[in-house]
């Protein structure tokens, strides 16, 4: 790689997120339908591919790479490409972390902080077995919190992930956040987004977060943190729990101006932004007989295309602002 990744509005991209399947155990009605349509296997891309495509992206500046999915755990021989990505850690490569939804992270736990992984980011939306299965349509609570329990007591840092829902999480929200404060784990708060069809419509369950801020505030004395961290979260010091609560707003209150990031999904399709259509096909470079070169030509593609901004809408009626759903580009 010639130069460190910068787009055309002078962002730098230093932060890869790789959907390394976009398969999962769960169906959580919010992200995706009952029925699933998922990848063809024989599209998505082998763990040595997936490796390189990772080792170029670092050579081209990338200090941060987040495994997400689907669900990356349910991805065999996934810890594989944790390891050889560990490997890197030290040498150009900062950080690598997972973002998972924690029903096989049990079983993971271990192994992962022996590959470098120091923090997981873990997706629950209610602590509710009930409201769980209803949300996810699988009864995997208990595995979740087993798994939070395991990643923590393996020395992982473990970042809870909840999708702000009306009329379903909406009132457990202070407890959740409790619950997760209590047990040293920060919390984000995230504004559901309008990506894929779903069995019903996203908008009845759409709730703002500056509504659920100010409810929370009604409770809790909430203080601003710096804006430092270069991701989306903007985050508040709660001073009753001593934890710190992150707020997602891609509805209310854009963040892009900051970007820092690009996606690459298990078929080696780069998405220039999580809302967007623009991307570059990844695995024909990958795959030709330089790939070297189309790879470096393939990522100023990219950074060209990367558009300002996202324009999620929710509304009745509203189609989906991109066909795809999150669990193809891992949020
Ligand atoms: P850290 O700051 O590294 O902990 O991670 P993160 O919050 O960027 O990652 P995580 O996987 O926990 O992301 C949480 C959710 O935030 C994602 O699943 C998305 O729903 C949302 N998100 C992350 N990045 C973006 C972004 O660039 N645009 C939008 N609209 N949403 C994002
Ligand atoms: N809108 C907002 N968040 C979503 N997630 C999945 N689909 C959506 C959506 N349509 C969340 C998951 C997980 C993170 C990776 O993305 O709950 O926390
Ligand atoms: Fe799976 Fe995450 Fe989508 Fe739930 S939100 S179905 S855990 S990919």
């Amino acid at each position: 790689c010639s130069s460190p990744l910068v787009d055309a509005f002078d962002r730098r991209i230093s932060y890869l997120r790789l959907s390394v399947t976009d398969r999962c155990d769960l169906r959580c009605t919010y992200c995706m339908p009952e029925r699933m349509t998922f990848l063809p296997r024989k599209e998505v891309l082998s763990l040595e591919e997936l490796h390189r495509l990772s080792l170029a992206f670092i050579a081209c500046g990338v200090t941060k790479i987040r495994l997400t999915g689907g669900e990356p755990l349910v991805r065999r021989d996934m810890m594989d490409l944790v390891r050889a990505l560990g490997r890197q850690l030290g040498s150009g490569l900062e950080e690598l972390t997972l973002t998972t939804n924690g029903t096989r992270l049990a079983a993971f736990a271990g192994d992962l902080a022996a590959a470098g992984v120091r923090r997981v980011n873990v997706s629950l939306d209610t602590l509710d077995g009930e409201l769980f299965c209803r949300l996810s349509r699988r009864d995997r609570l208990d595995d979740v919190l087993h798994g939070i329990a395991e990643a923590q007591a393996a020395g992982l840092k473990v970042k809870i992930n909840t999708v702000a829902l009306k009329g379903l999480n909406e009132g457990e929200i202070p407890r959740i956040m409790e619950w997760a404060h209590g047990r040293g784990h920060d919390m984000t708060l995230i504004e559901v987004m309008p990506l894929g069809e779903v069995d019903g419509e996203r908008v009845d369950h759409y709730l703002p977060l500056p509504a659920v801020r100010d409810r929370l505030a009604e409770r809790f004395t909430l203080t601003d943190l710096p804006d430092d961290t270069g991701g989306p979260a903007r985050y508040v010091r709660v001073a009753e729990t001593g934890g710190r609560l992150g707020l997602i707003t891609p509805l209310t209150n854009n963040f892009c101006a900051g970007c820092n990031r690009i996606r690459v999904t298990a078929t080696g399709q780069l998405f220039a932004c999580l809302g967007g259509a623009e991307q570059v096909d990844l695995r024909s470079a990958l795959r030709s007989d330089a790939p070297d070169a189309r790879l470096a030509d393939a990522l100023d593609t990219a950074m060209r295309i990367k558009p300002e901004r996202h324009h999620f809408r929710i509304a009745e009626g509203e189609a989906p602002a991109q066909p795809r759903h999150m669990s193809m580009t891992g949020g």
